[in-house]
């Protein structure tokens, strides 16, 4: 534990397809600077909260449902020096337990796809923006055919919550936000972290410390279905930047 450094824990604490790489496209999209406040929702085990005050100089706050994960980020933040700058509670997306207008961007990689109420979690966001802030996402849409189950974010239909893009691009403009950036990252959907081996090809044994640890031992079948799920165009992955106004 000693040793514990953001390098090494990337491998399961970026719990979403592209992994560190994504958290720093997507802040170079949102325009990301020192100093600025970020709420991350959905926070899991902390890795994109860290990325952000290491590599562009943010104070970030951590939000998530579960406490194991809140208690988890908070323990591998302390571990790698960091409680200064990033900190973590527990609570709920929909209900933001802040004061309006008290963050510059709000950023969520992975967790829109499990929320069902997308119109009161936009509002939410918007509350929470200072005039002029961005909303920041990683998210997975609904492209065309049934969605092949399990995945990483659902074992169950009731699970998964996918609009498709034109939706999302509505809901948000309905909200009173103004679209910046909307890249469409589908061709990165296939994580070399999560993809089992090459047919005809032996699976290699997963790493010491990876995302198998947080997923289980679904994690193979939830990876082949995410690749199935992009490659057949029944899921589609876009980063998204949009203005509060
Ligand atoms: C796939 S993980 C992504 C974690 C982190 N964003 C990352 O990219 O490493 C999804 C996280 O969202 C959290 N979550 C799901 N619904 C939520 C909600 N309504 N409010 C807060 N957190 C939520 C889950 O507990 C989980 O930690």
């Amino acid at each position: 534990m000693a040793h514990v450094t953001r390098e090494t824990l990337a491998a399961a604490d970026q719990f979403h397809h592209g992994g560190a790489a994504a958290t720093v496209e997507l802040a170079n999209l949102a325009g990301l600077r020192p100093g600025m406040r970020v709420l991350d929702l959905g926070s899991g085990l902390g890795g994109p909260a860290r990325t952000l005050a290491a590599e562009f100089g943010c104070a970030v706050t951590g939000i998530d449902l579960v406490p194991d994960f809140v208690a988890a980020a908070t323990m591998l933040t302390e571990l790698t020096g960091m409680s200064d700058r990033v900190s973590f509670q527990q609570g709920s997306a929909l209900e933001l337990p802040f004061a309006d207008g008290a963050f510059d961007v709000v950023w969520t990689q992975n967790v829109m796809m499990n929320i069902a109420a997308k119109d009161q979690l936009f509002r939410e966001v918007r509350r929470v923006l200072k005039p002029g802030g961005r909303f920041a996402f990683q998210d997975i849409l609904q492209g065309e055919g049934e969605l092949l189950l399990p995945v990483p974010w659902a074992t169950e239909p009731s699970h998964s919550h996918l609009v498709r893009a034109e939706e999302e691009r509505n809901l948000l403009k309905a909200a009173g936000f103004r679209e910046v950036s909307w890249l469409d990252t589908t061709g990165r959907l296939a994580d070399a972290r999560l993809v089992p081996a090459a047919p005809g090809q032996a699976p290699a044994a997963p790493p010491p410390f990876g995302l198998h640890l947080v997923m289980g031992s679904s994690a193979p079948v939830k990876g082949a279905n995410l690749l199935a799920n992009a490659r057949e165009g029944r899921i589609l992955s876009v980063l998204g930047v949009f203005d509060r106004g």
